[in-house]
C-alpha cells in the first residue's frame, strides 16, 4: 500500500503547483481597509446572536434541562431508584417531577433536586454523605484556572468544574477575566460594559488606597491626589452590583466582555501613581471585604491566556491553580516557561515589596498557595501516552495523576449546551455519553479531593488553634 504514494499516474500533482496568477487575481477581491473590520465583526455578531437565540426560553434567557430520575439517582443522589421513589410517595410535599409521557420517567429541575437532596441529608441514612464537605467558619475557596497559552482547556475546565460544583451542591461563584467572555456566554451573562465586570472592584480597591494616601498627605499638609469621576463611581460600588444569577440555580458570574481589556491599560497607570498600592490584594481584598467569600462555597476564576495584569490579580486571589495543558510537546514546553514566567513576576513582587519592608522593619511577605497542579487536558490515550508519562516524571507531584480525556461531547451539544453537564443524554448514544461524562466527574473528583485536603488542614489547624488557646 505505501507504494501508492509514489506513482505518479495515480496522484495528481500537489495543489501548490497549479495555481494560475490571473485566476488567483480574479478570485482575490479589493484590499481590506479598516473599516471592513467593523463590517467583518457586524455580520460575526449577527451570526452569534442568531445562534445564541436558539434554545433561549420566551425571556430570551438561557433556561437548564431538567434531570432524569435515572440521572438524579445514578450522578446526584445515590440511591437505589425505587427507594428514591418510595421517599416521593411517602412523602408529598417533595417536588414530584413531571413526566412527558403518561407514566413515563419523571423529570427535575436542579432546583428540585438540591431540595430533594437536602431532604435526604436530613432524613436519610447518616452513612451517606449527600451534601459535599464544608467546614464550618471557613471562607471559600478561590481556585484560578491559567496558562498562557490559549486553547488549553482553561475555560473548559473551570466551566465543567464549577457546573459539577454545583450539581454536588455548592454554590459557587464564577468570575471570569478573559475580555473574550467565553465563560460569560457559558453562563448566559449580560455584560454591557466594564462596569458590569470585575473592573470596578479593582478601581474601588485603588481608590481606597489613593483615599488613605490622602489623608497621610493631608496630615503632613501636602496637597491630596484627585479621585478622578471613575474612581469615585467605583468608590460606590460592590460586588453585589457586578455578581450576576445564570440558569443554573446555585451558580453566580461576575462576567467579562472587551472593555474589561483597559484594566490591562489601566492598572499599571495606577500602580505608576501610587506604588505602594498592592494591586496583587486587590481582587480578595474587594470579595473579602464585600461578604463574597461567605456567601459561596467555591469561586472559579477563568483567566486570559497571557500574564497580564488581570491574570495576576486572578492567581494571587487564588488559593488552589490549576494550569491545564495538552500532552504534546508545544504544551509542554509552554506551561514550563508559564511556570518560569510564575516565579518571576511573583519573585520580583516579594523582592520589591521585602525591601521597603526591611526598610521600615515590617514583617515581609510571601505568595502562597494551597495547592498548585498542572492538569492534562484533551488527552488521547492512544496517541500520548508516552508523552504523558515523560511529562509525569518531570513534573512530579504537581501533575494531577488524573488526565482528562478528549470527548467528542465537547462542542457536539448544540448552541445553546456547553459540555456535557448541559447536554441531555439522551441526545448521545448512552456509551458515548457515560465515557465523556465519566471523564469530567474524574476532573472534578480530582479537584474535590484538593478542596477537601485543604480545607480540612485549614479545619484542623483552627481546631488547634482553639484548644490551644
Ligand atoms: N476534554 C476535551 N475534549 C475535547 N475537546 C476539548 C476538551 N477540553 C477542551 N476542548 C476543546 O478545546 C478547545 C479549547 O478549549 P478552551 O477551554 O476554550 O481553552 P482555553 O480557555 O485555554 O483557550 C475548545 O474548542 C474546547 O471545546
Ligand atoms: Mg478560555
Amino acid at each position: 500500500m505505501a507504494k501508492d504514494i509514489h506513482s505518479k499516474a495515480a496522484s495528481p500533482l500537489p495543489p501548490y503547483f497549479s495555481i494560475d496568477p490571473d485566476a488567483a487575481l480574479a478570485e482575490l477581491g479589493q484590499p481590506t481597509d479598516t473599516a471592513r473590520f467593523a463590517e467583518i465583526a457586524e455580520g460575526c455578531a449577527r451570526g452569534r446572536s442568531d445562534l445564541a437565540s436558539r434554545g433561549l426560553n420566551e425571556e430570551g434567557a438561557k433556561s437548564l434541562r431538567l434531570f432524569s430520575t435515572w440521572e438524579i439517582t445514578r450522578y446526584l443522589i445515590p440511591v437505589a431508584q425505587a427507594h428514591f421513589r418510595r421517599v416521593l410517595k411517602a412523602n408529598p410535599e417533595l417536588p414530584q417531577g413531571r413526566s412527558e409521557t403518561e407514566g413515563g420517567a419523571k423529570w427535575f429541575t436542579l432546583d428540585e433536586v438540591l431540595r430533594l437532596r437536602a431532604f435526604f441529608a436530613a432524613q436519610g441514612s447518616k452513612a451517606k454523605n449527600y451534601l459535599p464537605y464544608r467546614p464550618e467558619g471557613l471562607a471559600a475557596k478561590l481556585v484560578a484556572v491559567a496558562n498562557f497559552k490559549g486553547g488549553v482547556g482553561k475555560t473548559s475546565t473551570a466551566a465543567h468544574l464549577a457546573m459539577s460544583a454545583a450539581l454536588d451542591g455548592y454554590k459557587v461563584l464564577v468570575i471570569d477575566l478573559d475580555s473574550q467572555g467565553s465563560m460569560t456566554s457559558i453562563f448566559g451573562g449580560r455584560v454591557e460594559d466594564e462596569w458590569k465586570t470585575a473592573f470596578p472592584l479593582l478601581a474601588r480597591h485603588y481608590g481606597e488606597h489613593l483615599r488613605l494616601e490622602n489623608q497621610r498627605r493631608l496630615d503632613r499638609g501636602d496637597a491630596p491626589h484627585p479621585l478622578d469621576e471613575s474612581l469615585s463611581a467605583a468608590m460606590e460600588m460592590t460586588a453585589a452590583d457586578v455578581i450576576q444569577p445564570t440558569h443554573w440555580p446555585n451558580i453566580d458570574l461576575i462576567g467579562a466582555q472587551l472593555n474589561l481589556y483597559w484594566a490591562e491599560f489601566q492598572i499599571p497607570v495606577w500602580r505608576m501613581a501610587a506604588r505602594s498600592w498592592k494591586l496583587w490584594d486587590a481582587l480578595t481584598d474587594r470579595l473579602e471585604a464585600d461578604g463574597v467569600l461567605d456567601q459561596y462555597d467555591v469561586i472559579f476564576i477563568d483567566t486570559p491566556p497571557a500574564l497580564g495584569y488581570l491574570t495576576i490579580n486572578g492567581l494571587s486571589a487564588a488559593d488552589i491553580l490549576l494550569v491545564p495543558m495538552g500532552a504534546s510537546f508545544l504544551e509542554f514546553d509552554s506551561t514550563g516557561r508559564f511556570f518560569d514566567m510564575l516565579h518571576s513576576t511573583f519573585a520580583s513582587i516579594e523582592e520589591g515589596e521585602n525591601l521597603a519592608a526591611r526598610a521600615l522593619g515590617r514583617p515581609e511577605i510571601g505568595f502562597e498557595w494551597d495547592a498548585v497542579r498542572a492538569v492534562i487536558t484533551r488527552y488521547d490515550s492512544a496517541q500520548q501516552g508516552e508523552l504523558a508519562g515523560l511529562v509525569q516524571a518531570y513534573m512530579g507531584p504537581t501533575l494531577s495523576p488524573h488526565r482528562q480525556d478528549f470527548t467528542a461531547l465537547i462542542g457536539q451539544a448544540g448552541e445553546q449546551v456547553n459540555g456535557i453537564y448541559e447536554a441531555d443524554y439522551r441526545d448521545f448514544n448512552r456509551e458515548t455519553y457515560a465515557r465523556g461524562r465519566e471523564t469530567f466527574d474524574e476532573t472534578y473528583a480530582a479537584f474535590k479531593k484538593l478542596l477537601a485536603g485543604v480545607w480540612r488542614r485549614e479545619e484542623l489547624a483552627l481546631q488547634a488553634e482553639r484548644a490551644a488557646s
